[in-house]
């Protein structure tokens, strides 16, 4: 595995800088997630388009953004509106931000449906704006646990209730993965490790040091001694590399997210991941970019949108601790 690292913590003098007056020095930000309300307004955006045509709605999307944004959600329900707003996202943060978005949820709520009867609760690390708790019925009858910065989880709580949505089945645990005990958090909060469990880490890894990313999936292995599975995303640590890129949509990708004050700082070279996996007592079953997610959700449609390369879903088995061969 290689990731982006400068020193021990894995993050740069300035990147430590931002990421202290982010977090009040406490670990607790007071502002909720940029990047979180960016995926909001792509889910949002997507979910505009007539139902032949979106490969899934997302009700809940616009409850988490300004008024203007959802100004022109509304607008986008007419088909030439809905071009030119995609025409100008796409061209102020690159061609892949917003089909990568689309294709990871699309194929990341697929593997929910297909895994949701092998276990009995889920845990959504990094939760952000997802709103699957309450959208994808396959979970209406799991304990789900939503992990992510206080600042988040206070807008999106406020936003669900003015939205009318209930929260029943849904516990809110506030965790900063760079410092905070994942493992202590989910117990007190009501975790059973004696359940079959499914992680979804979705859009998170690339904003963590190596330390939070390995403290986590130690984590998660631990909290899952009978086993269960964790999805999760990850950027291809080329993308993250000085000079001359093998992804041209990287670029513009990682000056908005820096702009936003979350900038990329860890990959992992996907030939690497299944023995990083196997290190921390996860077996690889599947592994995509949204390029080959895009190919096989939006080519059917007749869509041009397209995925990329550099991002992608990762689909792990977590394997059971009386398992784990002692070295
Ligand atoms: C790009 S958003 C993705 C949100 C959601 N999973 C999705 O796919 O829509 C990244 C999320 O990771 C969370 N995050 C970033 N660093 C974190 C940290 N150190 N501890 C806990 N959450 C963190 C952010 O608050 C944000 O909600």
């Amino acid at each position: 595995m290689r990731t982006l690292l400068n020193d021990g913590s894995g993050l740069t003098a300035r990147q430590c800088a931002t990421r202290s007056r982010r977090c009040g020095g406490h670990g607790l930000p007071s502002r909720a997630s940029r990047t979180a309300a960016l995926m909001a307004v792509q889910r949002g955006l997507e979910s505009t388009r007539p139902t032949p045509q979106r490969l899934f709605e997302d009700p809940l999307a616009r409850s988490f953004l300004t008024v203007p944004w959802r100004l022109a959600l509304g607008a986008s329900r007419f088909g030439p509106v809905r071009r030119i707003i995609e025409t100008a996202y796409d061209l102020v943060a690159g061609p892949g931000p917003r089909a990568s978005s689309i294709a990871r949820t699309k194929l990341i709520d697929d593997t929910v449906e297909a895994l949701a009867p092998s276990v009995d609760q889920v845990v959504v690390l990094g939760a952000g704006y997802d709103t699957r708790p309450y959208r994808l019925n396959c979970l209406s009858g799991h304990q789900v646990f939503e992990v992510d910065q206080a600042g988040t989880q206070a807008a999106k709580t406020a936003a669900l209730r003015r939205a009318g949505t209930g929260l029943k089945g849904v516990a809110f645990v506030p965790v900063n993965f760079e410092i905070d005990n994942l493992g202590r958090a989910l117990l007190d909060a009501g975790y059973r490790p004696e359940h079959p469990t499914l992680f979804l880490w979705e859009g998170v890894t690339q904003y963590l040091s190596t330390d939070a990313v390995d403290g986590t999936l130690s984590t998660i292995h631990d909290l899952a001694p009978m086993g269960g599975y964790v999805v999760f995303t990850y950027v291809d640590s080329a993308a993250l590399d000085k000079g001359p890129s093998p992804f041209p949509e990287a670029g513009k990708w990682l000056r908005e997210v820096n702009k936003r004050g979350e900038p990329w700082i860890f990959g992992v070279i996907p030939a690497d991941l299944a023995g990083f996996l196997t290190q921390r007592g996860l077996r690889l079953l599947d592994d995509l970019s949204t390029a080959e997610a895009g190919a096989l959700y939006f080519g059917p449609l007749g869509r041009r949108d397209r995925g990329s390369g550099l991002y992608h879903v990762a689909i792990a088995a977590i394997v059971p601790k009386e398992a784990v061969v002692p070295k």
